[in-house]
């Protein structure tokens, strides 16, 4: 490892914040906190509100629930606006709920739903925030560097992201950005921080450092993948997500699976499936990693057995896809599983 103190680290985490602002879109405030994604929500949290204020938290799935349990457990006042698992969140019912809640200083919500494979509608969603003068959290964990995310001209104040996702990288980092409005935010916030306390990251980065000791072997770990970012180009990255989506959705439905996901906001970096009815889906995964080297997740919480879920984020193309739906075709059809259940 390289003194994170040193001249070396300043060029690298120069250069890779430059580089992931550019994926962000912002040309804010970005920092690397030292965590997984939740480590990033939770400084989401500490850095921009007092104990009692009060926030909205807009859920449609595993993930929207714990950001908002972050804040309560924080001390925060929080109104849970929840959707039904595998529908996007409404916008008009946000716009409605901050009408009828002056009070509410703040908007959390997540863009891309991990635990239901929905992707939320952020833009229509920040208008409506925006329009009513509140702060926009966002957990783009998921989202950001894979699925369109315009963090400035949205108007999202705070996006948190971290290194295992489309970033390509190994865990260990999480990535936050700061708008103006956030940071007025944080210098009248009276929660205790002190790991997570971004004025102290502001202070460090002016320099080329960061306060505590970094993941530094992630860093480089995600300066590699940048550079492979930066080659294929944002844009490109984006519509090629939106192409690996739609070829998985396609090949889903075309076993005759159900999708999860209301089509209309079906998420292009993970795809959730019904597991059929009298199919072991615990038994699918075990078959699908054993057999066939392949791994899929299952469903989380009250999804569990209920969904499978196959992640196509990062460095995927449809030819990883295609041998995931033949494996699952097999699986399903074989002796061993409900026959006939497809
Ligand atoms: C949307 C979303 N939010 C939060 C998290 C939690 O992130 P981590 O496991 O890195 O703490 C995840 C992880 O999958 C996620 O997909």
């Amino acid at each position: 490892m390289i003194n994170h103190r040193g001249p070396e680290f300043a060029r690298l985490i120069t250069s890779v914040t430059a580089d992931v602002k550019h994926f962000y879109r912002t040309t804010h405030d970005l920092f690397f906190l030292t965590a997984s994604g939740t480590g990033g929500l939770e400084a989401a949290i500490v850095n921009f509100f007092s104990p009692g204020d009060r926030v909205l938290c807009v859920s449609v799935g595993v993930f929207g629930d714990r950001f908002g349990t972050i804040a309560e457990v924080f001390g925060l006042q929080v109104d849970r606006l929840s959707f039904p698992y595998g529908q996007a969140a409404d916008p008009q019912a946000v716009a409605e709920h901050l009408r009828a809640h002056p009070a509410i200083a703040a908007v959390l919500v997540t863009h891309n739903e991990t635990s239901t494979g929905v992707t939320n509608d952020l833009e229509a969603i920040a208008r409506e925030v925006k329009g009513a003068g509140k702060l926009l959290l966002v957990d783009a964990i998921s989202s950001v560097g894979s699925i369109p995310l315009h963090t400035d001209e949205w108007g999202c104040d705070v996006v948190v992201s971290a290194t295992q996702k489309s970033w390509m990288a190994p865990p260990g980092l999480a990535t936050i950005s700061v708008s103006p409005a956030a940071w007025e935010a944080h210098a009248r916030a009276r929660l205790p921080r002190f790991y997570w306390d971004l004025s102290a990251a502001r202070r460090y980065l002016e320099r080329g450092q960061t306060p505590w000791t970094p993941a530094v072997s992630v860093l480089f770990a995600l300066e590699a993948a940048l550079a492979m970012m930066k080659e294929e180009g944002r844009e490109a990255i984006e519509l090629r997500h939106a192409r690996v989506g739609e070829f998985t959705r396609r090949g889903v439905r075309e076993l005759g699976l159900e999708l999860f996901a209301d089509p209309a906001h079906a998420s292009n970096t993970v795809t959730a499936i019904r597991v059929p009815s009298g199919v072991d889906a615990r038994a699918v995964l075990r078959i699908l990693r054993e057999q066939h080297g392949i791994v899929l997740a299952g469903g989380q919480g009250k999804l569990d057995g209920q969904i499978w879920r196959i992640g196509h984020m990062g460095w995927v193309e449809e030819r990883d896809i295609a041998p995931v739906i033949a494996a699952l075709r097999e699986v399903l059809h074989s002796s061993a599983l409900a026959p006939g259940a497809v």
